[in-house]
Protein backbone atom coordinates (compact mmCIF):
# COMPACT_ATOMS: atom_id res chain seq x y z
CA UNK A 1 0.00 0.00 0.00
CA UNK A 2 1.62 3.42 -0.93
CA UNK A 3 2.33 5.62 1.71
CA UNK A 4 3.83 8.26 -0.08
CA UNK A 5 2.61 10.65 -3.07
CA UNK A 6 4.97 13.58 -4.42
CA UNK A 7 4.16 16.93 -5.12
CA UNK A 8 6.74 19.09 -8.00
CA UNK A 9 6.76 22.39 -8.20
CA UNK A 10 9.24 25.01 -9.24
CA UNK A 11 11.81 22.15 -9.71
CA UNK A 12 11.42 20.82 -6.46
CA UNK A 13 9.59 18.00 -5.05
CA UNK A 14 7.64 17.62 -1.81
CA UNK A 15 7.05 14.77 -0.03
CA UNK A 16 3.17 14.34 0.81
CA UNK A 17 2.14 11.52 3.59
CA UNK A 18 -1.09 9.07 2.16
CA UNK A 19 -3.43 7.84 5.15
CA UNK A 20 -5.98 4.79 5.03
CA UNK A 21 -9.03 4.30 6.80
CA UNK A 22 -10.03 1.64 7.97
CA UNK A 23 -12.70 1.03 5.20
CA UNK A 24 -9.73 1.86 2.88
CA UNK A 25 -10.33 5.59 2.51
CA UNK A 26 -7.38 7.26 1.11
CA UNK A 27 -6.23 10.79 1.93
CA UNK A 28 -3.29 13.34 1.46
CA UNK A 29 -2.00 14.73 4.58
CA UNK A 30 -1.60 18.22 3.78
CA UNK A 31 -1.07 19.49 7.28
CA UNK A 32 2.83 20.44 6.51
CA UNK A 33 2.18 21.86 3.19
CA UNK A 34 2.31 25.00 4.18
CA UNK A 35 4.83 25.30 6.03
CA UNK A 36 6.81 23.01 3.63
CA UNK A 37 6.24 24.28 0.13
CA UNK A 38 4.44 27.53 1.50
CA UNK A 39 1.25 26.17 -0.40
CA UNK A 40 -2.57 26.04 0.32
CA UNK A 41 -5.28 23.74 -1.08
CA UNK A 42 -8.18 25.72 -2.22
CA UNK A 43 -12.18 23.30 -2.14
CA UNK A 44 -15.34 25.41 -2.02
CA UNK A 45 -17.73 23.80 0.39
CA UNK A 46 -14.93 21.24 1.05
CA UNK A 47 -16.50 18.38 -1.28
CA UNK A 48 -12.76 17.07 -1.10
CA UNK A 49 -11.53 18.20 1.80
CA UNK A 50 -11.52 15.74 5.35
CA UNK A 51 -11.74 18.09 8.19
CA UNK A 52 -10.31 15.04 11.01
CA UNK A 53 -10.30 11.55 11.51
CA UNK A 54 -12.83 10.27 13.13
CA UNK A 55 -14.46 6.84 14.17
CA UNK A 56 -17.84 7.25 14.92
CA UNK A 57 -19.80 7.24 11.41
CA UNK A 58 -18.92 5.25 8.26
CA UNK A 59 -20.59 6.10 5.02
CA UNK A 60 -20.14 5.08 1.56
CA UNK A 61 -22.19 7.44 -0.88
CA UNK A 62 -21.61 4.94 -3.89
CA UNK A 63 -22.61 2.20 -2.14
CA UNK A 64 -25.34 3.71 0.23
CA UNK A 65 -23.62 1.90 3.73
CA UNK A 66 -24.40 4.09 6.73
CA UNK A 67 -22.99 2.96 9.98
CA UNK A 68 -22.55 4.29 13.25
CA UNK A 69 -20.01 3.35 14.89
CA UNK A 70 -19.68 -0.37 12.39
CA UNK A 71 -23.42 -1.25 13.16
CA UNK A 72 -25.31 -0.76 10.31
CA UNK A 73 -28.60 2.03 10.28
CA UNK A 74 -30.81 -1.26 8.61
CA UNK A 75 -30.10 -3.47 12.10
CA UNK A 76 -29.92 -0.17 14.05
CA UNK A 77 -33.18 1.33 12.97
CA UNK A 78 -34.61 -1.83 13.28
CA UNK A 79 -33.69 -3.63 16.98
CA UNK A 80 -32.13 -0.75 18.65
CA UNK A 81 -33.94 1.92 21.00
CA UNK A 82 -33.07 5.41 20.20
CA UNK A 83 -30.82 6.02 23.77
CA UNK A 84 -28.72 2.97 23.26
CA UNK A 85 -28.11 4.87 19.73
CA UNK A 86 -26.97 7.48 21.67
CA UNK A 87 -24.41 6.24 24.05
CA UNK A 88 -23.21 3.84 21.01
CA UNK A 89 -22.26 7.68 19.34
CA UNK A 90 -21.39 9.01 22.07
CA UNK A 91 -19.36 5.92 24.23
CA UNK A 92 -18.48 3.84 21.53
CA UNK A 93 -20.11 1.06 22.10
CA UNK A 94 -23.52 -0.29 22.47
CA UNK A 95 -24.53 0.15 26.01
CA UNK A 96 -25.51 -3.09 28.27
CA UNK A 97 -28.46 -3.26 30.30
CA UNK A 98 -26.56 -1.49 33.25
CA UNK A 99 -25.22 1.18 31.57
CA UNK A 100 -28.39 1.83 30.14
CA UNK A 101 -30.35 2.05 33.11
CA UNK A 102 -27.52 4.48 34.60
CA UNK A 103 -27.85 6.48 30.95
CA UNK A 104 -31.48 6.70 31.63
CA UNK A 105 -31.75 7.47 35.02
CA UNK A 106 -28.56 10.00 34.83
CA UNK A 107 -30.77 11.84 32.19
CA UNK A 108 -34.23 11.74 34.32
CA UNK A 109 -31.91 13.22 37.01
CA UNK A 110 -31.47 15.99 34.89
CA UNK A 111 -34.63 16.61 32.89
CA UNK A 112 -36.26 19.82 34.84
CA UNK A 113 -35.55 23.21 33.38
CA UNK A 114 -35.26 26.64 34.91
CA UNK A 115 -38.51 28.31 35.40
CA UNK A 116 -36.92 31.40 34.42
CA UNK A 117 -36.43 29.46 30.72
CA UNK A 118 -40.23 28.98 30.47
CA UNK A 119 -40.35 33.12 30.84
CA UNK A 120 -38.00 33.43 28.02
CA UNK A 121 -39.59 31.02 25.54
CA UNK A 122 -42.80 32.55 26.20
CA UNK A 123 -41.29 35.75 25.49
CA UNK A 124 -41.02 34.71 21.55
CA UNK A 125 -43.87 35.29 19.28
CA UNK A 126 -45.71 32.80 18.45
CA UNK A 127 -45.02 32.72 15.09
CA UNK A 128 -41.17 32.72 15.39
CA UNK A 129 -39.52 29.75 13.64
CA UNK A 130 -39.20 27.28 16.27
CA UNK A 131 -35.23 26.35 15.07
CA UNK A 132 -34.88 29.57 16.09
CA UNK A 133 -36.11 28.99 19.19
CA UNK A 134 -34.51 26.23 20.08
CA UNK A 135 -31.09 27.68 18.76
CA UNK A 136 -31.58 30.26 21.64
CA UNK A 137 -32.74 28.40 24.43
CA UNK A 138 -29.99 25.88 23.77
CA UNK A 139 -27.42 28.59 23.74
CA UNK A 140 -29.31 30.32 26.90
CA UNK A 141 -29.45 27.19 29.11
CA UNK A 142 -25.59 27.99 30.01
CA UNK A 143 -26.95 31.00 31.90
CA UNK A 144 -28.30 28.28 34.10
CA UNK A 145 -25.33 25.65 33.84
CA UNK A 146 -22.37 27.92 33.52
CA UNK A 147 -19.74 25.19 34.66
CA UNK A 148 -21.09 23.95 31.03
CA UNK A 149 -18.57 26.30 29.05
CA UNK A 150 -14.58 25.78 30.85
CA UNK A 151 -15.39 21.83 30.61
CA UNK A 152 -11.77 20.24 31.72
CA UNK A 153 -12.40 16.95 32.46
CA UNK A 154 -14.32 14.03 31.60
CA UNK A 155 -16.93 14.26 34.81
CA UNK A 156 -17.77 18.26 33.72
CA UNK A 157 -18.36 16.37 29.96
CA UNK A 158 -20.46 13.82 30.97
CA UNK A 159 -22.47 16.22 33.18
CA UNK A 160 -22.98 18.69 30.14
CA UNK A 161 -23.79 15.86 27.75
CA UNK A 162 -26.23 14.62 29.55
CA UNK A 163 -27.69 17.98 30.51
CA UNK A 164 -27.81 18.33 27.29
CA UNK A 165 -29.89 14.66 26.12
CA UNK A 166 -31.76 15.34 29.58
CA UNK A 167 -33.29 18.99 28.29
CA UNK A 168 -33.57 19.27 24.61
CA UNK A 169 -36.10 16.73 24.13
CA UNK A 170 -38.48 19.28 26.96
CA UNK A 171 -37.98 22.38 24.91
CA UNK A 172 -38.32 20.86 22.04
CA UNK A 173 -42.00 19.57 23.20
CA UNK A 174 -42.51 22.68 24.91
CA UNK A 175 -41.45 24.85 20.95
CA UNK A 176 -44.24 22.56 20.15
CA UNK A 177 -46.88 23.04 22.50
CA UNK A 178 -46.26 26.94 22.91
CA UNK A 179 -47.11 27.17 19.10
CA UNK A 180 -50.07 25.41 19.71
CA UNK A 181 -51.15 27.34 23.03
CA UNK A 182 -50.98 24.63 25.07
CA UNK A 183 -49.55 24.71 28.55
CA UNK A 184 -45.69 23.46 29.23
CA UNK A 185 -46.12 20.09 30.92
CA UNK A 186 -43.19 17.92 31.44
CA UNK A 187 -43.84 13.82 30.90
CA UNK A 188 -43.28 11.33 33.37
CA UNK A 189 -40.22 9.89 34.39
CA UNK A 190 -41.53 6.02 34.68
CA UNK A 191 -41.40 6.17 30.86
CA UNK A 192 -38.39 5.35 28.13
CA UNK A 193 -36.91 8.52 26.37
CA UNK A 194 -38.87 8.10 23.57
CA UNK A 195 -42.67 7.25 25.27
CA UNK A 196 -41.79 10.35 27.57
CA UNK A 197 -41.03 12.80 24.29
CA UNK A 198 -44.14 11.38 22.83
CA UNK A 199 -46.09 12.49 26.21
CA UNK A 200 -44.80 15.59 26.25
CA UNK A 201 -45.79 16.71 23.25
CA UNK A 202 -48.59 14.88 22.45
CA UNK A 203 -50.36 14.76 26.06
CA UNK A 204 -53.50 17.25 26.43
CA UNK A 205 -54.46 18.91 29.67
CA UNK A 206 -58.40 17.76 29.86
CA UNK A 207 -57.96 13.98 29.29
CA UNK A 208 -55.57 10.86 30.14
CA UNK A 209 -52.90 10.10 27.86
CA UNK A 210 -52.52 6.36 26.03
CA UNK A 211 -49.47 6.04 24.52
CA UNK A 212 -49.61 5.17 21.10
CA UNK A 213 -47.10 2.26 19.65
CA UNK A 214 -47.20 3.12 16.29
CA UNK A 215 -46.28 7.09 17.54
CA UNK A 216 -43.58 6.10 19.35
CA UNK A 217 -42.43 2.91 17.07
CA UNK A 218 -41.85 6.10 14.26
CA UNK A 219 -40.38 8.46 16.41
CA UNK A 220 -38.03 6.19 17.92
CA UNK A 221 -36.60 5.19 13.85
CA UNK A 222 -36.74 8.60 12.49
CA UNK A 223 -34.83 9.84 15.98
CA UNK A 224 -32.73 6.91 15.17
CA UNK A 225 -31.58 7.49 11.23
CA UNK A 226 -31.29 11.30 11.50
CA UNK A 227 -28.61 10.85 14.95
CA UNK A 228 -25.39 11.36 13.15
CA UNK A 229 -23.84 11.55 9.11
CA UNK A 230 -20.15 12.12 9.53
CA UNK A 231 -19.02 15.33 8.61
CA UNK A 232 -21.82 17.06 7.30
CA UNK A 233 -22.86 21.19 7.50
CA UNK A 234 -24.00 21.53 11.20
CA UNK A 235 -22.03 18.68 12.30
CA UNK A 236 -18.91 20.58 11.12
CA UNK A 237 -20.44 24.04 12.37
CA UNK A 238 -20.22 22.20 16.04
CA UNK A 239 -16.68 20.98 15.89
CA UNK A 240 -15.54 24.10 14.62
CA UNK A 241 -17.34 26.38 17.45
CA UNK A 242 -16.33 23.62 19.89
CA UNK A 243 -12.81 23.61 18.63
CA UNK A 244 -12.46 27.41 20.22
CA UNK A 245 -13.08 25.92 23.21
CA UNK A 246 -17.00 27.48 23.02
CA UNK A 247 -18.76 25.40 25.77
CA UNK A 248 -20.80 22.39 24.61
CA UNK A 249 -24.19 24.41 24.69
CA UNK A 250 -23.13 27.41 22.47
CA UNK A 251 -21.57 24.63 20.13
CA UNK A 252 -24.74 22.73 19.50
CA UNK A 253 -26.53 26.05 19.85
CA UNK A 254 -24.70 26.72 16.53
CA UNK A 255 -25.19 23.34 15.08
CA UNK A 256 -28.95 23.57 15.01
CA UNK A 257 -28.46 26.77 13.40
CA UNK A 258 -26.70 25.34 10.44
CA UNK A 259 -29.21 22.64 10.35
CA UNK A 260 -32.14 24.94 9.92
CA UNK A 261 -30.46 25.96 6.05
CA UNK A 262 -33.28 24.34 3.30
CA UNK A 263 -30.36 22.82 1.67
CA UNK A 264 -29.30 20.99 4.87
CA UNK A 265 -31.82 20.03 7.69
CA UNK A 266 -34.66 22.90 6.95
CA UNK A 267 -35.38 20.40 3.51
CA UNK A 268 -37.56 18.15 5.67
CA UNK A 269 -39.95 21.23 6.03
CA UNK A 270 -39.15 22.65 2.37
CA UNK A 271 -40.17 19.25 1.04
CA UNK A 272 -43.66 18.90 2.30
CA UNK A 273 -44.39 22.22 1.60
CA UNK A 274 -43.25 21.79 -2.45
CA UNK A 275 -45.71 18.32 -1.82
CA UNK A 276 -48.35 20.25 -1.23
CA UNK A 277 -47.87 22.99 -3.58
CA UNK A 278 -48.18 20.54 -6.45
CA UNK A 279 -50.93 18.73 -4.85
CA UNK A 280 -52.56 21.85 -4.90
CA UNK A 281 -51.79 22.47 -8.23
CA UNK A 282 -53.54 19.70 -9.51
CA UNK A 283 -50.45 17.22 -8.97
CA UNK A 284 -48.63 17.39 -11.85
CA UNK A 285 -45.46 16.05 -10.90
CA UNK A 286 -43.74 16.07 -14.92
CA UNK A 287 -44.42 20.39 -14.11
CA UNK A 288 -42.25 20.17 -11.19
CA UNK A 289 -39.54 17.94 -12.54
CA UNK A 290 -39.37 20.42 -15.84
CA UNK A 291 -39.03 23.51 -13.19
CA UNK A 292 -36.53 21.93 -11.42
CA UNK A 293 -34.07 21.12 -14.42
CA UNK A 294 -34.76 24.44 -15.83
CA UNK A 295 -31.25 26.58 -14.87
CA UNK A 296 -33.51 29.51 -15.48
CA UNK A 297 -36.13 28.57 -12.40
CA UNK A 298 -34.85 28.58 -9.06
CA UNK A 299 -36.90 25.74 -7.98
CA UNK A 300 -34.88 22.83 -6.77
CA UNK A 301 -36.53 19.25 -5.89
CA UNK A 302 -36.65 19.31 -2.53
CA UNK A 303 -35.30 16.07 -0.97
CA UNK A 304 -33.82 15.01 -3.40
CA UNK A 305 -29.64 15.14 -4.08
CA UNK A 306 -26.73 14.84 -1.92
CA UNK A 307 -23.09 15.51 -0.91
CA UNK A 308 -22.19 12.23 -0.71
CA UNK A 309 -25.02 9.71 -1.48
CA UNK A 310 -24.60 9.43 -5.52
CA UNK A 311 -27.00 6.63 -4.97
CA UNK A 312 -29.92 5.68 -2.64
CA UNK A 313 -29.99 7.70 0.96
CA UNK A 314 -30.33 4.03 2.84
CA UNK A 315 -32.32 6.32 5.50
CA UNK A 316 -34.84 7.28 2.85
CA UNK A 317 -35.31 3.66 1.44
CA UNK A 318 -36.35 3.05 5.34
CA UNK A 319 -38.41 6.12 6.01
CA UNK A 320 -40.49 4.96 2.96
CA UNK A 321 -41.36 1.87 4.32
CA UNK A 322 -41.86 3.35 7.37
CA UNK A 323 -43.86 5.83 5.76
CA UNK A 324 -46.87 3.09 4.35
CA UNK A 325 -46.74 1.32 7.23
CA UNK A 326 -47.27 4.38 9.90
CA UNK A 327 -50.35 5.65 7.74
CA UNK A 328 -51.42 2.06 7.29
CA UNK A 329 -51.36 2.01 11.80
CA UNK A 330 -53.38 5.27 11.58
CA UNK A 331 -55.59 4.91 8.99
CA UNK A 332 -54.33 7.69 7.46
CA UNK A 333 -54.80 8.25 3.80
CA UNK A 334 -52.00 11.25 2.50
CA UNK A 335 -52.40 11.93 -1.16
CA UNK A 336 -48.57 13.44 -0.60
CA UNK A 337 -47.32 10.35 0.07
CA UNK A 338 -48.46 9.23 -3.74
CA UNK A 339 -47.43 12.09 -4.82
CA UNK A 340 -43.70 11.94 -3.32
CA UNK A 341 -43.66 8.30 -4.88
CA UNK A 342 -44.74 9.83 -8.44
CA UNK A 343 -42.44 12.15 -8.29
CA UNK A 344 -39.66 9.93 -7.29
CA UNK A 345 -40.77 7.75 -9.99
CA UNK A 346 -40.67 10.43 -12.58
CA UNK A 347 -37.07 11.91 -11.66
CA UNK A 348 -35.16 8.47 -11.13
CA UNK A 349 -36.30 7.81 -15.07
CA UNK A 350 -34.74 11.10 -15.84
CA UNK A 351 -31.59 11.76 -17.32
CA UNK A 352 -31.26 15.03 -16.01
CA UNK A 353 -31.40 13.76 -12.53
CA UNK A 354 -29.93 9.90 -13.28
CA UNK A 355 -26.64 11.95 -14.77
CA UNK A 356 -26.43 13.93 -11.89
CA UNK A 357 -27.14 10.95 -9.41
CA UNK A 358 -29.89 12.68 -7.79
CA UNK A 359 -31.77 10.45 -5.59
CA UNK A 360 -34.52 11.39 -2.85
CA UNK A 361 -31.79 11.60 0.42
CA UNK A 362 -33.17 11.49 4.32
CA UNK A 363 -35.63 14.37 4.10
CA UNK A 364 -37.55 13.25 0.90
CA UNK A 365 -40.09 11.14 3.01
CA UNK A 366 -39.70 12.36 6.83
CA UNK A 367 -42.23 14.88 6.55
CA UNK A 368 -44.52 12.58 5.48
CA UNK A 369 -44.61 10.62 8.83
CA UNK A 370 -44.27 13.55 11.23
CA UNK A 371 -47.29 14.87 9.54
CA UNK A 372 -49.19 11.97 9.83
CA UNK A 373 -47.98 12.46 13.80
CA UNK A 374 -50.04 16.08 13.77
CA UNK A 375 -46.20 17.62 13.94
CA UNK A 376 -46.22 20.94 12.17
CA UNK A 377 -43.76 21.19 8.64
CA UNK A 378 -41.78 23.98 10.56
CA UNK A 379 -41.50 21.85 13.73
CA UNK A 380 -40.08 19.24 10.77
CA UNK A 381 -36.07 20.13 11.49
CA UNK A 382 -36.89 20.89 14.91
CA UNK A 383 -37.37 16.66 15.22
CA UNK A 384 -34.14 16.59 12.82
CA UNK A 385 -32.51 18.33 15.50
CA UNK A 386 -33.29 16.01 18.29
CA UNK A 387 -32.72 13.11 16.38
CA UNK A 388 -29.03 14.53 15.83
CA UNK A 389 -27.91 16.09 19.32
CA UNK A 390 -26.19 12.43 20.16
CA UNK A 391 -24.10 12.68 16.83
CA UNK A 392 -23.09 16.20 17.38
CA UNK A 393 -22.58 15.91 21.39
CA UNK A 394 -20.05 12.44 19.66
CA UNK A 395 -18.29 14.45 17.71
CA UNK A 396 -18.08 17.64 19.62
CA UNK A 397 -16.33 15.13 22.45
CA UNK A 398 -13.99 13.24 19.79
CA UNK A 399 -12.62 17.03 18.80
CA UNK A 400 -12.53 17.53 22.76
CA UNK A 401 -10.87 14.60 23.45
CA UNK A 402 -8.33 14.33 20.87
CA UNK A 403 -7.18 18.36 21.73
CA UNK A 404 -7.89 18.90 18.43
CA UNK A 405 -6.41 22.44 17.51
CA UNK A 406 -8.99 25.23 16.92
CA UNK A 407 -10.36 25.45 13.16
CA UNK A 408 -8.73 28.23 11.39
CA UNK A 409 -8.84 27.26 7.02
CA UNK A 410 -6.56 29.89 5.09
CA UNK A 411 -8.06 31.24 1.36
CA UNK A 412 -6.96 32.64 -1.75
CA UNK A 413 -6.53 36.69 -1.44
CA UNK A 414 -7.97 38.18 -4.68
CA UNK A 415 -8.88 41.48 -3.19
CA UNK A 416 -6.81 44.70 -3.91
CA UNK A 417 -3.14 45.02 -3.23
CA UNK A 418 -1.60 47.53 -1.26
CA UNK A 419 -2.49 50.93 -2.02
CA UNK A 420 -2.88 54.79 0.21
CA UNK A 421 -5.74 56.43 1.91
CA UNK A 422 -6.59 59.23 0.08
CA UNK A 423 -8.52 61.93 1.65
CA UNK A 424 -12.38 61.81 1.30
CA UNK A 425 -12.25 65.56 -0.47
CA UNK A 426 -9.85 63.84 -2.87
CA UNK A 427 -12.41 60.73 -3.61
C1 LIG B 1 -29.21 16.83 4.39
O1 LIG B 1 -24.31 16.35 4.25
C2 LIG B 1 -25.17 15.54 4.87
O2 LIG B 1 -24.89 14.46 5.29
C3 LIG B 1 -26.55 16.18 5.05
C4 LIG B 1 -27.63 15.27 5.60
C5 LIG B 1 -27.37 14.87 7.03
O3 LIG B 1 -27.87 13.82 7.45
O4 LIG B 1 -26.71 15.67 7.76
O5 LIG B 1 -27.75 14.10 4.79
C6 LIG B 1 -28.99 15.99 5.60
O6 LIG B 1 -28.87 17.98 4.40
C7 LIG B 1 -29.77 16.18 3.15
C8 LIG B 1 -29.87 17.18 1.95
C9 LIG B 1 -31.16 18.00 2.09
N1 LIG B 1 -31.20 19.08 1.09
C10 LIG B 1 -32.07 19.04 0.05
O7 LIG B 1 -32.82 18.09 -0.18
C11 LIG B 1 -32.05 20.30 -0.80
C12 LIG B 1 -32.09 19.91 -2.29
N2 LIG B 1 -30.77 19.32 -2.61
C13 LIG B 1 -29.78 20.17 -3.15
O8 LIG B 1 -29.83 21.53 -2.88
C14 LIG B 1 -28.38 19.54 -3.27
O9 LIG B 1 -28.56 18.29 -3.82
C15 LIG B 1 -27.54 19.41 -2.02
C16 LIG B 1 -27.39 20.72 -1.33
C17 LIG B 1 -28.11 18.41 -1.07
C18 LIG B 1 -26.16 18.91 -2.45
O10 LIG B 1 -25.59 19.91 -3.20
P1 LIG B 1 -24.11 19.75 -3.87
O11 LIG B 1 -23.47 18.48 -3.46
O12 LIG B 1 -23.39 21.02 -3.64
O13 LIG B 1 -24.47 19.57 -5.38
P2 LIG B 1 -24.68 20.75 -6.39
O14 LIG B 1 -25.57 21.79 -5.78
O15 LIG B 1 -23.35 21.18 -6.89
O16 LIG B 1 -25.51 20.03 -7.54
C19 LIG B 1 -24.86 19.29 -8.59
C20 LIG B 1 -25.81 19.40 -9.77
C21 LIG B 1 -26.14 20.84 -10.15
O17 LIG B 1 -26.48 20.87 -11.52
P3 LIG B 1 -25.29 21.26 -12.61
O18 LIG B 1 -24.73 22.60 -12.16
O19 LIG B 1 -24.30 20.13 -12.57
O20 LIG B 1 -26.06 21.36 -13.92
O21 LIG B 1 -27.07 18.79 -9.46
C22 LIG B 1 -28.09 19.79 -9.49
C23 LIG B 1 -27.40 21.13 -9.38
O22 LIG B 1 -28.18 22.15 -9.98
N3 LIG B 1 -28.96 19.52 -8.33
C24 LIG B 1 -30.29 19.62 -8.36
C25 LIG B 1 -30.70 19.24 -7.07
N4 LIG B 1 -29.62 18.95 -6.32
C26 LIG B 1 -28.54 19.13 -7.11
N5 LIG B 1 -31.16 19.98 -9.32
C27 LIG B 1 -32.47 19.97 -8.98
N6 LIG B 1 -32.96 19.61 -7.78
C28 LIG B 1 -32.10 19.25 -6.79
N7 LIG B 1 -32.54 18.91 -5.59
Amino acid sequence: MNNKATINLNDKAYDIDIIHGSENEVALDISKLRSEASLITLDPGFKNTGSCKSAITFLDGEKGILRYRGYSIEELAEKADFLEVAFLLIFGELPNQEQLNKLSEDIKERSIIDEDLRIILNSFPKSAHPMGILSSLTSGLVAFDPSAVDIDNEEEMYDAILNLLAKIPVLVAWVYRRRRGLPLEYGDTSLGYVENLAKMMFQRPNKDYIQNKTIVNALNKLLILHADHEQNCSTSTVRIVGSSHAGLFASISAGISALWGRLHGGANQAVIEMLEAIHKDGGDTKKYILKAKDKSDSFRLMGFGHRVYKNFDPRAKIIKVAADEVLNDLGIDDPILDIAKGLEKVALEDKYFVDRKLYPNVDFYSGIIYKALDIPAEMFTVMFALGRLPGWVAHWREMRIRKEPIGRPRQVYIGQTHRSFSDIKLR
